[in-house]
């Protein structure tokens, strides 16, 4: 065991997780260090995160006093959502919303998504010669897409992007994010009140026909719209910044877009963008890889480390699109495993389909080191992507 106070979640080379998180792997894979002044496990090796991630006794109920990522929570001003809930919470409301995300249900859903990208890169193209592509493709696209599957009407499409892309702008103040954040919850309230009244076929009103209350309803779309939203701009503001950077790569898919599906998931795993997605306390002493854990202690799984454990992907730290990285645990692992995982796959590989066929002049208006990396997190990313053709 090894304890350290040096342990910071801060990215410092584009292409890679924390250096420091790649020796504790290497040196003493399971370490207790110091985190926000307390002690805090940290699991990087892919087995161990898997074990940890898979185990439900290891708690997401963030209202549990010690919970790392317990801060600030007061329970009577919020209501929990999925992802802070531990069963048989957690498997009731799941249970109710998965059929909305199967891999059939997503993959209807490709015509409608090719649409919205190919309007999103006429509007880039339209617009002159110069864009910054997280503002023109990166946050638009998601948010398109999110308020479609929540049934928001075209004529409050504007107020919801405007408020979404305000609420993760780094612009904004901490004022602007929270009023950005308060409209969102409003409007969704109001959105679920509505479908109460006027049921359509939409995924609101089915919700609420197989007996979802309307708060649960109100928090279930907030929580979709943040965990999909931003995520996957990320996502798509790396692939196209990793893709300028390295033309091989590039070529790669122009030459054969078969690549794309292995692309998308090689690239999932090689950014694990969700860096505070593995935080858990423990309820019982449980043993993971050969270290025992206690009750009460907070655990987190540095799932971007263990996506480049060499146990598991050889020579992990090169780009490989046929590689076969499936098994990556950039979507966590277990029953917290993200809901919207086929969705953001299908974004990604419209979006980089497009990118690669549509902009054969795209590149990096400022060059690579001229992009600002959201090295703190909570989700890894770029805060724009100058870009020109
Ligand atoms: C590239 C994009 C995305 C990444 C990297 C990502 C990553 C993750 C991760 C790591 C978790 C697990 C968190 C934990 O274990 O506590 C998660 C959960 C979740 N994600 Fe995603 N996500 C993405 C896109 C989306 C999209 C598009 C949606 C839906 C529209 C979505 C909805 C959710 C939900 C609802 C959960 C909570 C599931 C539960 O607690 O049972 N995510 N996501």
């Amino acid at each position: 065991m090894t304890t350290t106070t040096t342990f910071s979640m801060q990215r410092v080379d584009p292409y890679s997780p924390p250096l420091e998180h790649l020796r504790i792997q290497r040196e003493s894979p399971i370490s207790q260090v110091q985190w926000r002044e307390r002690p805090l496990w940290v699991i990087t090796k892919h087995a161990d995160a898997r074990t940890m991630l898979g185990d439900t006794r290891f708690s997401s109920d963030r209202s549990l006093p010690g919970h790392p990522t317990n801060a600030g929570y007061t329970s009577a001003a919020k209501l929990k959502n999925l992802i802070e809930m531990d069963p048989p919470e957690h498997t009731q409301q799941r249970g109710r919303i998965m059929n909305e995300f199967t891999v059939k249900k997503i993959a209807a859903m490709r015509p409608r998504v090719e649409e919205i990208v190919e309007e999103a890169i006429d509007a880039m193209l339209a617009s002159g010669t110069e864009a910054d592509l997280v503002a023109a493709l990166s946050l638009p696209v998601p948010s398109v897409v999110i308020a479609e599957l929540l049934g928001v009407p075209a004529e409050d499409h504007a107020l919801f992007q405007d408020n979404s892309a305000a609420f993760v702008d780094a612009d904004s103040t901490q004022d602007e994010r929270i009023a950005a954040m308060g409209a969102l919850k409003e409007y969704i309230s109001g959105l679920v009140a509505d479908r109460v009244q006027n049921p359509g076929d939409d995924l609101l009103s089915r919700q609420l026909a197989a007996g979802a209350p309307t708060d649960e309803l109100a928090a279930l779309g907030f929580l979709l719209l943040i965990a999909g939203h931003e995520t996957t701009a990320n996502m798509i503001s790396l692939c196209v910044a990793t893709l300028l950077d390295k033309p091989e790569l590039l070529q790669q898919l122009r030459d054969d877009p078969s690549l794309l599906p292995g692309a998308v998931e090689e690239l999932l795993r090689y950014f694990t963008i969700a860096e505070v997605g593995g935080l858990r306390l423990a309820t019982a002493d449980i043993e993971v890889g050969g270290t025992l854990i206690q009750a009460g202690e907070a655990v987190f799984a540095l799932t971007n480390t263990a996506n480049r454990d060499p146990e598991v992907f050889a020579d992990p730290d090169r780009i490989d699109f046929t590689r076969g990285a499936r098994n990556h645990l950039a979507f966590g692992f277990g029953p917290h495993q993200c809901l919207g995982q086929n969705l953001a796959r299908l974004e990604l590989e419209v979006v980089l389909e497009a990118v690669v066929r549509r902009l054969p002049t795209l590149r990096l208006a400022e060059g690579f080191e001229g992009i600002v990396f959201k090295e703190w997190g909570p989700n890894y990313g770029v805060y724009s992507l100058p870009v020109a053709w």
